[in-house]
């Protein structure tokens, strides 16, 4: 993980480093750092643990450099600290490295070449940065030339920005399995790890590729191989709004995303459906799933949940089984397959590592694909067989929310044109994009009644250890993902269950004042768990219960709006992501940067 930016412009270019920085700021933010090459023996280097805000702290106004690479980290390979925080100097300040990634062979490496050499920190990439010199010292190398051989021998996923401070008129980037841009100016370069921290400055980008290296001064970009071919590409514009990851007058970036949600539904309704309420996907691709025995859904986290609140819609009007799977345990012990297995990758960055390792190995196997992602241009977009976009704007904090709700849509919009498709009855609407459009108003609905659950965490959950989630069905699935966001931004340790299964061990752990948040939307099994909710009431818990109109008693605490069951998990998220985000909030926790949290995991 981590992000990493670099620029060479006529003039300073600390400032837009920094503002970068920040930008990348979601990929993790246990410490950071920026190197300017300049008139200065070596640069000058500053780095800070902590956010990015503690390292424009520590910048003075007369740090200047034309040329200048930064970082932001989210530790792997040692503790966070100011020694491991990027930019690494090697140890005679020949070159200067930042890095995104995981060196596999680093203890080959440094038993190869570093056995003299003193290192100051515990990352892998001190590693590296060290083998570039030796490989300067010991082989006549410039800078470049180094840089390509110990490119050839590293193992492992990178991007790397280097720099060599007797050349200020230029850097040099290569990347592999790690995402990396290069933003192009007229009299300026850049590189970052992704579009967000270069679109301040141009949305003019050009995608590096697997087993290239570029070398970027103020008027050029050259870009090869590691053999020396040359390669030509044009940039393409950036479909980013600069205006849409402005926080504006919000408090923290994860309430706008909550309350962007109905927004993002209009979205992609426009986006997925004609006037006619037909349904805008390639007919080629929806043909493969038509023709597919079984769908596997491959995803992490919050993009994992929302596989799962889908699937039952998807079996139900695709008529084909569909198993969705944690993407770290899929890739390493693959089930059986069924002959005309079809996979979709969920994702809302595009760039998890772990869901990019199992797409790997079903391209090998010459499986078909697809994913669905937020990010266009990013890595699973652009591996898979077919992408589809979520059009839910950049989602800055970490704790996922639009991305979810619009992942759910998405997969719901794809199985109704499958249903469209084969023109049968399958229990889908007549008009799916009318049902949209209601279901907008319904979520609006949600989050004008914030305030009520404002109240409720602060009548609830003011000083809890621990809550529970419990629902079934689709609630079940909601109830997971319900949990996850309190856990992750407020610490209470939280689980989602489901209700039946709650009584069969867990239950020993509700005490007197246990939080227990029921969600009932589903007309099979309301009673059903109605009567969990007792049974842990009467050992003490103190229920909260969220149920639809139809189904809600007289002292729920909140009223869902009756909606059809295959659009149920839009709208009860969201006050479930409400009352996480109110829990985190009282607790006074940077809702936006959870601890030890980072947005775009690109580490298995
Ligand atoms: C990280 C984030 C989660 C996210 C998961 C999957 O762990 O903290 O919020 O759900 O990655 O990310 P993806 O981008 O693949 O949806």
């Amino acid at each position: 993980m981590c992000g990493i930016v670099g620029m060479i412009a006529n003039e300073n270019v600390c400032e837009v480093l920094l503002k970068g920085l920040e930008r990348l700021e979601y990929r993790g933010y246990d410490s950071a750092g920026i190197y300017l090459a300049n008139q200065e023996e070596g640069g000058s280097l500053v780095k800070a643990q902590g956010p990015i805000k503690a390292l424009a702290h520590k910048i003075t106004p007369a740090m200047h450099g034309t040329v200048g690479i930064g970082h932001t980290r989210w530790a792997t390979h040692g503790v966070p600290s100011e020694a491991n925080a990027h930019p690494h100097r090697s140890e005679h300040g020949k070159v200067v490295l930042v890095h995104n990634g995981v060196i596999e062979n680093y203890k080959e490496l440094k038993e190869m070449y570093l056995k003299d050499t003193t290192l100051t920190g515990e990352t892998d990439t001190e590693i590296v940065v060290n083998v570039i010199e030796q490989l300067m010292a010991n082989e006549g190398l410039d800078a470049k030339s180094a840089f390509k051989k110990a490119l050839t021998q590293i193992q492992g996923s990178y991007a790397f920005a280097l720099i060599d401070p007797t050349q200020p008129d230029r850097f040099y980037a290569a990347k592999n399995k790690s995402p990396l841009l290069i933003g192009c100016g007229p009299d300026f370069h850049l590189v970052g790890s992704d579009a967000l921290a270069m679109i301040h400055q141009t949305n003019q980008l050009i995608e590096l590729q697997d087993g290239e290296i570029v070398t970027l001064t103020t008027d050029s970009v050259i870009i090869e191989t590691l053999d020396g071919q040359k390669i030509q590409r044009t940039p393409y514009e950036a479909q980013v709004d600069n205006d849409s990851i402005d926080k504006g007058t919000y408090p923290f970036y994860m309430l706008k995303e909550i309350e962007e949600q109905p927004l993002v539904i209009r979205r992609l309704q426009q986006k997925y459906f004609d006037q006619t309420g037909n349904v805008r996907i390639d007919s080629d691709l929806i043909q493969k799933i038509a023709a597919s025995d079984r769908l596997y859904i491959v995803a992490c986290g919050t993009s994992y949940h929302a596989g799962l609140a889908a699937k039952a819609t998807l079996e139900a009007w695709i008529k084909t089984p569909v198993e969705v799977h944690v993407a770290s345990e899929f890739g390493y012990h693959m089930p059986l397959l069924t002959p005309k297995a079809f996979f979709i990758f969920l994702s809302q960055s595009g760039e998890t590592a772990d869901s990019r390792q199992v797409l790997v190995k079903t391209n090998q196997l010459h499986l078909p694909s697809l994913t669905i992602t937020n990010v266009p241009g990013s890595t699973l977009a652009r591996e898979a067989d077919a992408a589809l976009f979520l059009e839910a704007g950049p989602e800055i904090a970490v704790a996922s929310t639009k991305a979810y709700t619009a992942q759910i849509s998405l997969l719901t919009i794809l199985a109704y044109a499958v249903a469209q498709q084969r023109g049968g009855n399958y229990g889908q609407p007549s008009d799916l994009s009318h049902e949209f459009s209601l279901i907008e108003e319904k979520m609006t609905q949600m989050i004008e009644d914030k305030s009520a659950i404002h109240q409720a965490v602060k009548h609830y959950l003011p000083t809890t250890r621990n809550a529970f989630f419990i629902g079934r069905g689709v609630d079940y699935a909601v109830a997971l993902e319900a949990a996850l966001k309190l856990k992750e931004i407020s610490y209470i340790q939280a689980e989602g269950f489901a209700a039946g299964e709650l009584k069969h061990g867990t239950i020993a752990l509700i005490e007197t004042g246990t939080p227990v948040i029921g969600l009932i939307t589903d007309e099979a099994t309301h009673t059903h768990t109605r009567g969990n909710l007792e049974e842990v009431k009467s050992r003490g818990a103190e229920t909260m219960i969220f149920a639809k109109a139809s189904l809600a008693q007289a002292d729920d605490l909140f009223v869902l709006p009756d909606v059809p069951d295959y659009l149920a998990s839009l709208v009860t998220i969201i006050p479930l992501q409400l009352l996480a985000y109110y829990a985190s909030d009282e607790r006074g926790y940077d809702v936006d940067k959870p601890r030890n949290l980072a947005k775009s995991v690109t580490v298995e």
